[in-house]
């Protein structure tokens, strides 16, 4: 990382945007979200499959950070955001458009900002042009594969008024096997590992979950 930018700063300006930000998900997921993204690529970036890549630091740190900018146009008066990307939003397009307007201030170097701007519109793979896209997507994916997604599972079953009963159904009809198969999806062998590890766990609390509300452990 680079001594010519200042990551408090960076954050600082990360949590301004997306503090108190509600969605379905839950409250400040967006935020926190971001900020695991950040740290996963921090880790990866002293990890064997990525320490003697040409990897632009800085560049897939910052993107890391911001990924997801482009959603902040979700946001209502109600700091909640709401509805999902189609055919006329994208969040990937508006953040790279957007995430220059953050950055400017803190990020001296133009041609960094351009970088930064072009991995995150890849970072979901369309228009991409930059490696760093591909670490992003992983740790994207790395995110919602594990017992966090028991979070998000249970932040939207509130939001869908449904029961635990409910929970449990779209869990084995559609949260697992969806699961599953993004495991095929990784662009790295040891990030995909790392998301085998975290679904088995989760795999494994949502059985004994699952035992426990029918009192089958008794
Ligand atoms: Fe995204
Ligand atoms: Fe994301």
């Amino acid at each position: 990382m680079s001594n010519s930018i200042n990551y408090d700063d960076l954050i600082k300006i990360y949590t301004r945007v997306f503090k108190g930000v509600k969605e379905y998900t839950g409250y400040e997921y967006r935020l926190d979200h971001g900020f695991r993204v950040f740290k996963y690529c921090k880790h990866f970036c002293e990890m064997d499959f990525l320490k003697n890549k040409n990897v632009n630091k800085d560049a897939l740190l910052i993107a890391a950070l911001f990924h997801d900018i482009g959603k902040i146009h979700k946001v209502n008066d109600m700091k909640f955001m709401g509805g999902y990307d189609d055919e006329k939003f994208k969040h990937d397009e508006v953040g790279e458009k957007i995430v220059a307007d953050y950055l400017g201030k803190y990020v001296g170097n133009s041609e960094l900002i351009k970088k930064i701007s072009r991995i995150i519109g890849g970072h979901h793979g369309n228009n991409l042009t930059e490696f760093e896209s591909y670490v992003i997507w992983d740790a994207d994916r790395l995110d919602n594969s594990g017992i966090m997604l028991l979070i998000r599972l249970i932040a939207f079953n509130e939001h869908k008024e449904r029961n635990l009963e409910g929970m449990f159904e779209y869990w084995n009809k559609k949260g697992r096997p969806n699961a599953i198969s993004q495991l095929n999806e990784y662009h790295f062998e040891e990030i995909g590992l790392l998301a085998e590890s975290r679904f088995n766990k989760l795999d494994k609390l949502m059985k004994s979950l699952y035992i426990e509300c029918q009192a089958g452990d008794i």
